[in-house]
């Protein structure tokens, strides 16, 4: 009998040493993927950030959202499982008032392709239902925030969007 107790402790102890072992990996994850999302994005972001051209003025129709492709600057997990193509980007680029409007072509919520719609000029995120008005704010549905604004700038008589590599989501999804 007591040499049976004797065996279980050690055996108890390898599990118990083992539980606490994994409730600290844990708890050292929780804390350091923020903290480390944190620190590493702004340089993230400057990764290889660049005007590319994306056409000619008279590609677009003024008020009327064009679909333009681009190479991508950088890419993050997050954009390889959402888009799957790591070396091309896409926006939605927009003449209106005599100005442009670039808008990154990833929901905010968790990274779907959106889709614009000519008519009601909304933005339509296939995946979960978001919804954006024509300058990208969030109207609907589980994005928190709106879509990313590009800059864009006509260049020797071409238009040009400056690339970069998307935000990374919090752990909520929320973008930082
Ligand atoms: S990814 Fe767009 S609503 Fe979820």
């Amino acid at each position: 009998m007591s040499g049976d107790a004797g065996s279980a402790d050690p055996r108890r102890r390898r599990v118990l040493t083992l539980v606490g072992l994994g409730t600290g990996g844990l708890a050292a994850l929780a804390v350091g993927v923020p903290v480390g999302a944190a620190v590493l994005q702004p340089a993230w972001l400057r990764r290889g950030a660049a005007w590319r051209d994306v056409g000619v003025p008279g590609d677009f129709t003024p008020g009327v959202a064009r679909l333009v492709i681009f190479d991508r600057p950088g890419t993050t997990p997050h954009a390889q499982l959402t888009t799957g193509d790591l070396r091309r980007d896409t926006a939605w680029v927009t003449r209106e008032d005599g100005g442009w409007l670039a808008l990154q072509n990833n929901c905010l919520h968790l990274g779907c392709p959106v889709r614009y719609q000519p008519g009601s000029r909304l933005y339509l995120c296939p995946c979960h239902g978001g919804v954006y008005d024509a300058r990208g704010v969030n109207l609907a549905g589980p994005p928190r925030a709106p879509l990313v604004r590009l800059g864009v700038r006509e260049q020797a008589g071409r238009v040009q969007v400056r690339a970069q590599a998307l935000p990374l989501p919090d752990l909520l999804g929320r973008p930082r």
